[in-house]
């Protein structure tokens, strides 16, 4: 899991974006009830937050058992009631749940470090259910003020640089997910003009 040595911009400066992504879910995709995945959850925040404003159980998965005690705390220091859960495994290889599992998938800011990302991607759509919405990728989300996202910007891109990393290009992206066999998805910008990028998948059959 990403440590505040590692050069990264602090999760504490990261804090305001989860709550404002949580609600663009929640308002793009109409989530109240049903099963949640947040996967490659690191600190658990998208998953709390999502958690915070619908009815929906969480499942928190991350391939780091460090991580997987994080999301934990967070989920402990939070006044909430929903139904979750803590799994530690690797997308790429193989979730633990039945196909047509989960109403939603979010994945924020993992991809990037995933051994085999094709795998990783079919596994999102072997666990979605008919009818379910899963959202890859990496970005601010595009609730996120202007002001806000500019004093952002600069510390994820050191971060980037510094883990040696590049964010994939929506070209790329659109490769992978049609690697991963998945006919129905689009892959989007995170706020116009801005670096963030995200595959929204849906499964229809
Ligand atoms: C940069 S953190 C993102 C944390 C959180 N989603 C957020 O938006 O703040 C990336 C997380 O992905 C996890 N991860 C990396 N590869 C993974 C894999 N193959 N399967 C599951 N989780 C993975 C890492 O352990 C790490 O916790």
């Amino acid at each position: 899991m990403l440590k505040p040595s590692d050069g990264k911009p602090s999760y504490s400066s990261l804090l305001p974006i989860y709550p404002l992504l949580a609600q663009q879910c929640v308002d793009d995709y109409g989530l109240d009830s049903g099963i949640c995945l947040d996967i490659g959850t690191g600190n658990g925040y998208v998953g709390t937050e999502i958690a915070k404003i619908t009815h929906m159980d969480v499942y928190f998965i991350d391939i780091e058992a460090e991580a997987i005690d994080f999301a934990r705390r967070t989920v402990t220091q939070t006044d909430i009631d929903n139904e979750v859960f803590f799994v530690e495994a690797d997308v790429c290889t193989k979730l633990p749940f039945a196909g047509n599992f989960a109403d939603f998938i979010i994945s924020r800011g993992s991809i990037w470090f995933w051994e085999d990302k094709v795998k990783g991607l079919a596994e999102i759509y072997r666990v979605l259910k008919v009818g379910g919405i899963a959202l890859v990728g990496s970005g601010l989300g595009r609730y996120v003020p202007f002001t806000m996202r500019a004093r952002l910007a600069g510390g994820h891109k050191n971060m980037l640089h510094k883990q040696g990393r590049k964010r994939l290009t929506l070209e790329e992206m659109k490769t992978l997910a049609l690697e991963a066999g998945i006919p129905s998805f689009k892959v989007m910008l995170d706020a116009p003009g801005d670096k963030g990028r995200w595959i929204e998948i849906h499964k229809y059959v």
